[in-house]
């Protein structure tokens, strides 16, 4: 939402409205209330609210409308709003799995459909793109963003923005989009929904606000505030980020509403005594709007005149507010056309989903027994509580959200019609039995090869759903032990919400495909993959840790440290004293690992197979040395990959561009993400891709200026695959 979206004809408009409004009827324009009776909501309309939650239909939208257009003091149209997460009727992958594309156009595809969905049935708002930076997969919530990168987290949620919003907000078929949870909720301690986060201003500046700066150079029109302190103060009361950074510093021109109670939160917080505390301290922080509808409950004294400056923060949370409606045309075009509903997934919609789709699965390992060829004649079991299960669609998926109309079950029939496929589908994730493992240990001989479709079903990721034991739940992981003991090939395909610890079986299985809650499509996807139709392109937009004793195991998280090891540890018995042979690093054992396990996560960040052989022909500097001033006024590092699809089959790749700061005044991740693009590469076929560095992917934040810097120095060019002996470098000056 930018300033001059806005015609001084509107602008006028906000003016004279702010001016005839009473002080009650700016308290209830600066409100959102959910879970009421359409009667309520009605009520609520006619009062003056400024939103409410979508009531279900486009006629009860346009009911909602009339009321506040002509029963209400002022006839100030209403905001509906809803979670609109990935995919309204047409279900969409989850935004985790999109993030493993690496095509951020894809998902501004994704949301562009989304909106049209939304928007015809009454939704003017959604409560999207989630964009919090996310390093700790025992939150349930790190589904719903883009991963443990920040730059992947800002050129997904940006395009997401761009997605609902397109380049004017009036058209009838786009969507207010809602940035969230500002900021650092994906922090939270331990990886517990709702829990402290505490951290440095540089990892809150490099890593958490990036993602929320972008989209609001996107345009997005509002920011949905966090239910987590941030240092100590609850960011619905943190007047230093939600007004002097996101409105200040990053220019901020949309309103910022909080979330679900979070003002309410406020008190058990034990920064506020009452609502009446809580409102006051969250609006003169910078909070716009308050969702819950308890700005003013039982009449407390907030309805008495106050003071003067609260006064003028009201005045500007309603002009912010207005400012949006007048963005969305709804002065102009409040109502819906009620015979254009969409009530079903159109087949463009459904088709965009499935391009989105098949960009997403990672081939986490692969022995060269998938693809499975289409004329494959032998004998298949395609077991486990995936095998024909509908539950493909995710986390925050209201009733709406069409289920797809098979299962892989139907899928790889379709796909391997010469197979003899036995299913036995275990119905229960949560409870394989020792029956279910015994049956499957005592016949796995009899088939050529076992398809194994696990489930960490939708409902176990998501708000609320933090798991201190990341592995596959319901003793799934016996059932692929059991499976792998016999001499047939094990294909193991992951139907999940966010990484998991597979760490125990990992190894065993011929290949494990993740495939991750796709969405409508998933089904058909996952089955053109194992059967090679689609050649697998996805990367982990997150790691997999070993162990979830070994998190945050985030790739960039990663400082050298000043004893880096280079192999694992052991819990062998020391052979040395310490107090005699001294603290020297002895043979490795005083360097930064845990004894008990390997190093680094089981799959990093960025891990991801493909059918055909990628070889990386030359990385070449195009820019060896470079000014940082040109630096500041647009100048890019260039980088130049040469890559050969070296397989039968063409292939989409995601070439992700690393850089290693040698040396600087702060300790440098040991790799960072710079750029990252999406390529296709016909089989046999050689491209030469330029990728472009810039200067914000090179800065830090520096504390003592307070202001992101650029050191000059030298930086490696780290790419998977470089063929160099040594990474290649550049030089700034
Ligand atoms: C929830 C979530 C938020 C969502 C809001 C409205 O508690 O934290 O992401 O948009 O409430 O449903």
């Amino acid at each position: 939402m930018r300033a001059d979206t806005l015609t001084p004809d509107q602008l006028a408009q906000i003016d004279s409205l702010i001016e005839a409004m009473t002080w009650e009827e700016k308290l209830n324009q600066i409100q959102v209330t959910f879970k009421m009776s359409q009667e309520e909501c009605l009520e609520a309309a006619r009062s003056g609210i400024g939103a409410l939650f979508w009531p279900g239909s486009a006629r009860d939208t346009n009911a909602l409308q009339k009321a506040a257009i002509e029963e209400s003091a002022h006839g100030i149209p209403l905001l509906i709003g809803l979670d609109v997460i990935h995919g309204f009727r047409t279900i969409f992958p989850t935004p985790l799995a999109m993030a493993a594309s690496f095509a951020p156009k894809l998902a501004q595809a994704s949301a562009r459909a989304s909106a049209e969905e939304a928007r015809s049935n009454g939704v003017n708002w959604t409560f999207s793109p989630m964009v919090d930076t996310s390093r700790d997969p025992r939150w349930g919530r790190v589904v719903e963003g883009f991963g443990e990168d920040p730059l992947v987290n800002s050129a997904f949620g940006a395009a997401m923005v761009r997605g609902y919003q397109g380049e004017k907000l009036d058209s009838s078929s786009l969507m207010a989009a809602c940035a969230k949870h500002y900021v650092g909720y994906g922090a939270a301690e331990g990886g517990r929904d709702y829990n402290t986060v505490d951290m440095s201003t540089r990892r809150l500046r490099d890593v958490y606000l990036p993602p929320f700066r972008q989209c609001v150079e996107a345009g997005a029109a509002t920011v949905m505030a966090s239910f987590n302190t941030m240092n100590g103060r609850p960011m619905h009361a943190h007047k230093a980020l939600l007004t002097e950074v996101l409105k200040e510093e990053y220019g901020f021109e949309g309103f910022i509403v909080g979330d679900a109670s979070g003002v309410e939160n406020l008190i058990p917080h034990g920064v506020a005594a009452n609502m009446e505390q809580a409102a006051i301290m969250s609006l003169s922080a910078g909070l716009d709007m308050e969702m819950g509808g308890k700005l003013y409950e039982d009449g407390h004294a907030l309805l008495t005149e106050p003071d003067p400056a609260l006064v003028e923060r009201v005045n500007e949370a309603c002009r912010r507010v207005l400012g949006v409606k007048f963005a969305l045309g709804l002065f102009d075009n409040p109502y819906i056309p009620e015979d254009a509903e969409i009530l079903e997934p159109r087949e463009d919609h459904r088709a965009t989903a499935r391009q989105m789709a098949e960009q997403c699965p990672v081939l986490l390992t692969n022995n060269g027994t998938l693809p499975v060829a289409p004329t494959f004649s032998g004998k298949i079991l395609l077991a486990g509580p995936a095998a024909d299960s509908r539950d493909h669609l995710g986390a925050w998926v209201q009733r709406m959200g069409v289920e797809p109309e098979v299962s892989l079950k139907d899928t790889l029939a379709a796909a391997l019609p010469q197979a003899q496929i036995t299913v036995r589908a275990h119905e229960n994730p949560l409870a394989i039995s020792d029956e279910d493992i015994a049956e499957i240990r005592g016949c796995a001989a009899d088939y050529d090869l076992i398809l194994l479709a696990l489930s960490e079903p939708s409902d176990l990721s998501g708000e609320a759903s933090s798991r201190a034991d990341i592995r596959l739940p319901g003793n799934q992981d016996r059932l692929v032990e059991a499976a792998c003991e016999s001499d047939t090939p094990v294909v193991v395909v992951l139907v999940n919400g966010r990484p998991l610890d597979i760490s125990a079986w990992a190894h065993l299985p011929a290949a494990i495909l993740e495939a991750w809650h796709l969405g409508i499509t998933g089904p058909e996807v996952i089955a053109d993959i194992l059967t090679g139709h689609i050649n697998p392109s996805g990367r982990l937009p997150m790691a997999f840790p070993r162990s979830v004793g070994q998190l945050p195991a985030a790739y960039d998280a990663r400082e050298n440290t000043g004893r880096p090891p280079s192999r694992a540890g052991s819990i062998e018995p020391k052979n040395f004293d310490f107090a005699v042979d001294g603290p020297t690093n002895i043979a490795e054992f005083f360097t930064s690992k845990y004894r008990d396990l390997d190093l680094g996560p089981l799959f990093p960040f960025g891990h991801g197979l493909s059918y055909s052989p990628i070889t990386v022909e030359k990385v070449q500097v195009r820019t060896p040395t470079l000014a940082i001033a040109e630096m500041n006024k647009g100048a890019c590092i260039q980088v130049e990959v040469t890559l050969t699809n070296e397989g039968d089959v063409p292939a989409d790749y995601s070439l992700l561009v690393f850089t290693h700061d040698i040396l600087s005044s702060l300790a440098p991740a040991v790799r960072r993400l710079a750029a990252f693009v999406k390529v296709g590469i016909p089989a046999g076929g050689t491209i030469h891709e330029t990728v472009d560095i810039p200067a914000s992917a090179l800065a830090f934040w520096e504390e003592s200026t307070g202001a992101p810097v650029i050191e000059a120095g030298e930086f490696e060019v780290l790419i998977e695959g470089d063929p160099n002996q040594e990474p290649p470098r550049f030089t700034l000056v």
